[in-house]
């Protein structure tokens, strides 16, 4: 029997952080195992955001760096560039004949652009382009080109799931034939939605982000930051409420976890020694991580080939499906 489809992709805009490994790239490499894969750097929804050709160029090799050096096996996992796949941009055409501009007005990050302008006494329309208008629809050619069953990401991506699934639906009942797969979101309850430095949503746009690959000093200056209460050393501690146990969470195993609980309840730790044990256990299992990263960084040619391979298979499949559809559809 053939295996399912998952695919997920990230964009390069930045250091990739522990909300994007716990939300999507874990999640997605443990698919690998049962799954076939499709997992991708989305450049061209990068480029809404970042117009500087030498800042792009570095981020797309930083997450390249990140899927390798957090596991993905490029012998066993398709990786490859969105921008490396024209018929993405094929499929975002077809799609967008069939995408309601009031679907698209109703996409949460255009949203919260269009509330922050009106708050600000701008322009409804201030800073929003184009791309970062219709980009539900670019995403959902991504996951539709592969006939993705799974698609692991945050909680964050739920609506843009959606609405890749309500466009399928609009093309398959068209055409009544289900000439495209209905994908399924994969959002996991306990890492949907991970903390930042703040308690808000981790995010690089909040500035509250934690990077994966930071170097020990750097890592233990910014965990010294994580917002706490102000209460005092010999007080007793709620670790449920705390944005430092928050973090500990995900790295600590279930007897570390208990014993850090009994320490916050006894009391008599101060919030540097709790910051301390996060950062020790934290540094603990990033450090092969980081160390695989910064080996791949080195090597730029090495992960160009990847990515050159991977997205030269990539256009293989995508091929197939585009000349099923164009056939379908009546333009060839
Ligand atoms: P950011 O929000 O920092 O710009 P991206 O949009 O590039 O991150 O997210 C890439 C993937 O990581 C998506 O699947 C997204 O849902 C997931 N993700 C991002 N932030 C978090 C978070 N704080 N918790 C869980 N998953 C997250
Ligand atoms: N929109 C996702 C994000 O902001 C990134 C992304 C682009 C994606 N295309 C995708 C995720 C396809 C999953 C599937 O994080």
């Amino acid at each position: 029997m053939n295996k399912k489809i998952a695919l997920t992709g990230i964009k390069p805009t930045g250091n990739p952080h522990i909300g994007n490994y716990f939300g999507a790239i874990k999640p997605a490499l443990e698919l690998a195992k049962e799954y076939e894969t499709r997992y991708f750097i989305a450049d061209y929804h990068a480029l809404n955001q970042t117009k500087d050709p030498d800042i792009l160029r570095q981020q797309i090799y930083e997450i390249a760096a990140a899927w390798l050096a957090c596991g993905l096996e490029p012998e066993h996992n398709l990786i490859y560039k969105q921008s490396a796949v024209p018929q993405t941009f094929e499929l975002n055409t077809i799609l967008l004949a069939f995408t309601p501009k009031g679907l698209m007005n109703r996409a949460h990050a255009y949203k919260a652009l269009l509330q922050n302008n009106l708050e600000a006494n701008r322009d409804p329309d201030d800073g929003v382009n184009m791309g970062l208008f219709t980009y539900p629809v670019l995403m959902s050619a991504d996951i539709l080109l592969f006939d993705s069953d799974v698609v692991p990401v945050g909680t964050d991506q739920q609506q843009h799931l959606e609405m890749a699934a309500d466009i399928a639906e609009d093309v398959n009942r068209n055409y009544n034939k289900e000439l495209l797969k209905i994908p399924a979101p994969l959002i996991r309850k306990e890492t949907g939605l991970i903390t930042g430095l703040d308690g808000r949503k981790m995010s690089k746009s909040y500035n509250n982000a934690i990077p994966m690959f930071l170097p020990p000093k750097q890592l233990r200056k910014l965990l010294m930051k994580i917002v706490t209460n102000s209460q005092t050393i010999e007080e007793s501690k709620d670790p449920e409420t705390c944005n430092v146990f928050a973090l500990y969470k995900l790295f600590a195993d279930e007897k570390q976890q208990q014993e850090m609980k009994e320490r916050y309840l006894a009391g008599g730790m101060g919030w540097g020694h709790a910051k301390q044990a996060l950062f020790e256990l934290m540094n603990e299992h990033l450090t092969p991580f980081r160390e695989r990263y910064d080996t791949l960084m080195a090597d730029k040619g090495y992960i160009d080939k990847i990515l050159a391979e991977g997205s030269a298979k990539a256009r293989e499949l995508a091929e197939a499906k585009l000349v099923f559809l164009r056939k379908e559809m009546g333009v060839r």
